[in-house]
């Protein structure tokens, strides 16, 4: 069953104080592409560039922004580069989830002192613009969380980057923040992770959903929503469960090869504009059933949108104690059926919408079916 637990007021305690996603980067096999989707599809603005103009020999990263979300896309340039291991596996996925904070090598220090593996230990880089301190670690699969330290920053972005002006430059479409991020994580190894967010990250679970909320006839997943001190960093983390057939997170970990991210939901205030200008930008969607309006009111109550928008959208609607949200999922943005986005519109709620998990995973199904893993 699904509990919620209140976080309290362990901000005084906090040893890790976070600020937010500072970025999400992807290791892909053509950075200039992918790029070129991200601006034309979802809306993103060009920020910065490094690569061999900028003195960067070995790989070139985009910088793409709109409001508060920044993802980077980096390509290694050549076939020794150790980069390629990661796409070579995974294909495009994401490498690093980036964190916000004012001290990076404090944020190293406290995490590899309760049990941290290190990726990057504290370097400051230094421009023109002022200097930005980063440090990293290890988390599930081949992801990692690198700190970020830009108080003392007014670049672009960070030192090794210039400002990237190029020529095209189409309308973001009200993509906001980041609301979340989601990892898949392996058979049993749920609650391993939920137990590295607590102890050497100082999270929270706040909402735990088992197989009996988000089963469907065939696939079958169990989910922890592990939250920062200040709620502005929350990762759910998901593992198989059984069922009669393939789990969704099954499918996901056979072909990224690994754990990783499976889904990052970006925040909108108005997800009918938001979603009807993915979608005439070529953006694929899950569909839901029609028969999921019918009694839509009834399930959730009086809100302010039209239904027939939302119908004709496919976007879904829960309600918890503290009001409702809407949300809508892209199919995979990617060959292999791995790393996929979540549109939500908050208006009160803090959950995940456990209401629709059933209209959802059904229609994951029938895409799961079509590929022939189910
Ligand atoms: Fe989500």
């Amino acid at each position: 069953m699904e509990t919620l637990t209140q976080t309290g007021t362990e901000l005084k305690t906090d040893f890790l104080p976070l600020k937010g996603t500072d970025f999400v980067e992807f290791y892909v096999g053509n950075a200039k592409q992918a790029a070129h989707f991200y601006k034309s599809a979802f809306g993103f603005q060009s920020l910065a560039y490094a690569g061999p103009e900028t003195g960067v020999k070995d790989r070139v990263s985009y910088v793409l922004i709109q409001n508060k979300v920044r993802i980077v896309l980096t390509t290694p340039l050549n076939s020794a580069h150790v980069l390629n291991d990661h796409i070579r596996k995974h294909g495009d996925g994401v490498h690093s989830l980036a964190l916000w904070v004012d001290d990076a090598y404090d944020a190293y220090e406290q995490t590899i002192k309760r049990g941290a593996k290190s990726f990057m230990e504290p370097t400051t880089l230094k421009d023109s613009f002022g200097e930005v301190s980063l440090s990293g670690i290890h988390t599930y699969g081949d992801t990692v969380h690198l700190f970020v330290e830009r108080n003392n920053y007014n670049g672009p972005f960070m030192p090794g980057y210039e400002k990237w002006t190029p020529e095209y430059n189409p309308e973001p479409v009200g993509l906001l923040y980041v609301d979340h991020c989601v990892g898949n994580v392996g058979w049993n190894r749920m609650n391993p992770w939920v137990k590295f967010y607590e102890d050497v990250m100082g999270f929270k679970n706040i909402l735990s959903f088992d197989d009996k909320d988000i089963s469907t006839e065939y696939s079958a997943l169990m989910s922890k929503v592990m939250s920062n001190g200040n709620g502005y960093v929350k990762f759910p983390i998901n593992e198989p469960a059984e069922g009669k057939k393939k789990s969704q997170v099954e499918e996901y970990l056979d072909f990224y090869e690994g754990e990783g991210v499976q889904h990052i939901a970006i925040a909108t205030h108005d997800i009918i504009d938001t979603v009807t200008k993915l979608k005439n930008r070529g953006i694929e969607f899950l569909t839901i059933p029609d028969n999921y309006y019918d009694d839509l009111l009834s399930r959730v109550g009086n809100i302010d949108e039209d239904i027939e928008p939302l119908r004709k959208l496919g976007i879904l609607v829960d309600r918890d104690d503290e009001g409702y949200l809407l949300q809508i999922f892209t199919k995979p943005v990617e060959d292999r059926p791995t790393l996929f986005y979540e549109i939500i519109q908050r208006k009160g709620a803090k959950s995940f919408g456990k209401g629709n998990f059933k209209a959802l995973f059904e229609s994951i199904e029938i895409e799961q079916a079509k590929r022939g893993n189910l």
